[in-house]
């Protein structure tokens, strides 16, 4: 680390130097004998990709969306998502070709615009990620009982949602055990989960390929008219919305240790991942409001419903089923992402170590795991899923803006460090991608910005009464030199004696 600072009027507090909490932060590489083994290769990271990015969003969100405030417009308000999601998304990739360390967005906004922002941005994911397990698991649970029903299971009417979501429902029960089993599958450990994965999105896919292919056949043109019922600003407002559907490349990121030539296949992933969904999101839309006409669709299980509308009861069950299966790999992407997070942060000292401890047999961190567990229980049985999808997505759009401004902060200080991926249109597209951000984030509800908000105070508190000082004697010294992540440049390449991945 360098000692040597120019003299400036900044007080210590609020500068880069040791004590300021704008002093650059950076994972030290960690001795060749703990390393996490790097064997995850273009194929497999591109599927952990859409494994992580089609889920609840189009399976459930979509048909709310299409209901309550854009019509077949639903399609618009998934283009808007996708090109602002864009935007971020080569912004993001810049960022993994040139930071092969786990961490996403914390540690590159630690590595650039310093320690207390990326703190924000951490605290910012920590929530973000639990709530992405709450929302897909109430997708998850419309599904199930879809199914149950179908073969005759009744639950009581108070587990069947949550309050608010219907007469007498009084918790979402379905939702709330899928989180706790999910939590608990996690903390058996996840040796095969990436192979597991790439199983379960194949699947996925080729329900969503036959959703497409068989629903194109019974579209009725009158369904899609009018187009947008509700005018462009509905559209708009179901992109704020919708715009959950269009990430979860950024979670890919997290995978950064584990990649073989991360700088290089990383960002490739990224890219390819968003472009299949997007693909599939388009198609669906049309098949969706086409089969069905978007007043009658049903939120909870809208495709399977929507095919059931038309007689394809068989095949509606089918959907069921895949849907079940593929939002799981989102719902074990982002838990396991959440806690590998939340290790990252308690390493670093700005969360207690307690939390990021590892598991001494499994080799998982088991207790951040139950925690986001439980929380995830109590949103998903609790709160209506676009209350928990809204404030998912203040969450994403945040940590958008930010790590768009870092890539154009670092591309203008550091323009000669190496990158495997350079984000094309600087300084456009970062800055759009911000802009798009903030655009989106103004489509929100006000509770879900108070909710945010008293979030992020809660954050800074923690910071001052204990982060602060705790992660200065875990990581003592000034700001990090950022020439530094040249010298990490080869260290993305796996072990000799590791088989290279096809
Ligand atoms: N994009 C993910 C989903 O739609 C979070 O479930």
């Amino acid at each position: 680390m360098s000692t040597n600072h120019p003299k400036s009027t900044v007080p210590p507090l609020l500068g880069r130097g040791p004590q300021g909490v704008f002093r650059r932060t950076l994972p030290s590489e960690q001795p060749a004998g703990e390393r996490m083994v790097r064997t995850l290769g273009l194929t497999q990271l591109t599927m952990i990709g859409i494994g992580a990015i089609i889920g609840a969003g189009i399976f459930s969100l979509a048909a709310a969306v299409a209901k309550d405030v854009a019509g077949p417009a639903v399609l618009i308000s998934f283009l808007v998502a996708g090109a602002a999601s864009l935007c971020a998304a080569f912004a993001y990739a810049e960022f993994a070709g040139l930071v092969p360390k786990a961490g996403s967005s914390y540690t590159y906004c630690a590595a650039v615009l310093g320690e207390i922002v990326g703190w924000i941005i951490g605290w910012d994911l920590l929530l973000e990620y639990t709530a992405i397990v709450a929302v897909v698991a109430i997708g998850m649970s419309g599904y199930m009982g879809f199914l149950l029903e179908n073969v005759g299971i009744h639950l009581p009417t108070w587990a069947l949602g949550a309050p608010g979501t219907g007469d007498g429902h009084k918790i979402d029960l379905l939702a709330s055990l899928i989180c706790l089993g999910v939590a608990w599958l996690l903390t058996r450990g996840t040796r095969t989960s990436a192979r597991v994965e790439t199983v379960l999105t194949f699947v996925k896919i080729a329900i969503v390929l036959v959703v497409i292919v068989v629903g194109f056949t019974k579209v009725d043109s009158g369904n899609l008219t009018p187009f947008a019922p509700f005018g462009l600003d509905g559209a708009f407002t179901g992109a704020a919305t919708v715009f959950f559907a269009v990430f979860g490349y950024d979670a890919l990121s997290t995978a950064a240790e584990e990649s073989v030539e991360a700088r290089n296949k990383l960002p490739k992933a990224m890219m390819l991942s968003l472009a299949i969904s997007m693909g599939l999101y388009v198609l669906v839309c049309i098949v969706l409001t086409g089969v069905q006409h978007y007043s009658e669709l049903n939120p909870n299980s809208g495709i399977s419903s929507a095919f059931a509308s038309v007689g394809l009861n068989g095949l509606a069950n089918v959907i069921a089923v895949g849907a079940v299966i593929g939002i799981v790999t989102v719902t074990f992407s982002f838990m396991m992402g959440a806690s590998r997070l939340w290790y990252a942060l308690s390493r670093d000292g700005l969360m207690p170590a307690w939390f990021g401890a590892i598991h001494p047999k499994r080799k998982v961190p088991h207790r951040a795991t139950w925690v986001i567990g439980g929380v995830a229980a109590v949103l998903a049985g609790l709160l209506p899923i676009n209350a928990v999808a809204d404030l998912t997505n203040i969450g994403v759009l945040l940590a958008f803006v930010v790590v768009c401004a870092a890539v154009l902060v670092l591309r203008y200080t550091k323009p000669h460090l190496k990158r495997g991926f350079r984000c094309p249109g600087m300084p456009f597209v970062p800055v759009l991608g911000m802009v798009f951000s903030v655009w989106l984030m103004s489509f929100l509800h006000w509770e879900t910005w108070v909710r945010m908000g008293g979030w992020l105070v809660a954050g800074l508190l923690i910071y001052a009464l204990y982060g602060y000082r705790r992660t200065r004697s875990v990581m003592p010294g000034d700001s990090v030199d950022l020439d530094a992540l040249d010298a990490m440049a080869d260290s993305d390449r796996p072990e000799p004696d590791q088989v290279p991945p096809r």
